[in-house]
């Protein structure tokens, strides 16, 4: 049920790209179903280009026809379309769930709008329950880890880190990173976790998306509902 949601709201983001745009396109399962959506588009001559925020990404929408470019020959988008792990009323994210978090921020924080497509299980009252993935330096994990770690103390949130994908295989992002997922639970404090994450050398970025979405499309057995941050 959740894919045909997702399905959905991919399918509302679509209907509101027009023709010209310079798109930021996501990550993810529900982001791929936009590209689908947009790519039906493109076929009944929709002309956009787009910046992918993963490889992944990036292949499927070149093999479905979706032109494409790079943030060097395009600095400035118009909008991003990607999906996310948790949201809540403010439309603050947690996102990183597939691993491209660096990429989605830095694309996202290079449109002049994001909107984000999830199913209606993707809602939260408080954030943090999906666990927060920090990208971190290969070099140094050890003194990064518990850096976080003292962090997570100080703020009075759980030293809870795990290195996705274990040590003996460690999952290695886009930009040849490491990913921490932080068991948080509640995430109350959202700005300043964020602030005392970035003041970590070994951190290269986490999954708070704080102030960059400006509206989500949210399906559910109700249908498609769009959401302005609170
Ligand atoms: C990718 O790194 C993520 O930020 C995704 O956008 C997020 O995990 C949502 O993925 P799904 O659409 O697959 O749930």
């Amino acid at each position: 049920m959740s894919d045909e949601f997702k399905k959905q709201a991919a399918a509302r983001a679509a209907e509101d790209v027009m023709p010209g745009m310079r798109l930021g396109i996501g990550s993810g399962s529900t982001a791929e179903f936009f590209v689908s959506a947009l790519a039906e588009r493109v076929r009944d001559g929709l002309d956009v280009i787009g910046v992918a925020t993963s490889e992944r990404t990036h292949a499927l929408a070149a093999e479905q026809g979706i032109r494409l470019t790079t943030l060097e020959d395009l600095p400035q988008l118009d909008l991003t379309i990607d999906g996310a792990d948790e949201l809540d009323e403010q439309l603050t994210l947690i996102k990183g769930g597939g691993g491209a978090l660096l990429r989605e921020k830095i694309v996202a924080a290079a449109s002049g709008n994001m909107t984000v497509i999830a199913d209606s299980s993707k809602v939260v009252t408080t954030l943090g329950k999906y666990p927060l993935p920090i990208e971190v330096v290969p070099f140094g994990l050890k003194a990064t880890t518990n850096a976080i770690s003292q962090i997570l103390g100080e703020l009075g949130l759980p030293q809870k880190l795990t290195l996705r994908g274990g040590e003996a295989a460690p999952f290695v992002t886009d930009g040849g990173h490491y990913i921490l997922d932080a068991h948080l639970e509640a995430i109350t404090q959202a700005q300043s976790l964020a602030n005392r994450l970035v003041e970590i050398p070994g951190v290269v970025e986490h999954g708070l998306f704080i102030g960059l979405a400006t509206k989500a499309y949210v399906a559910g057995a109700n249908g498609v509902k769009t959401v302005l941050p609170a």
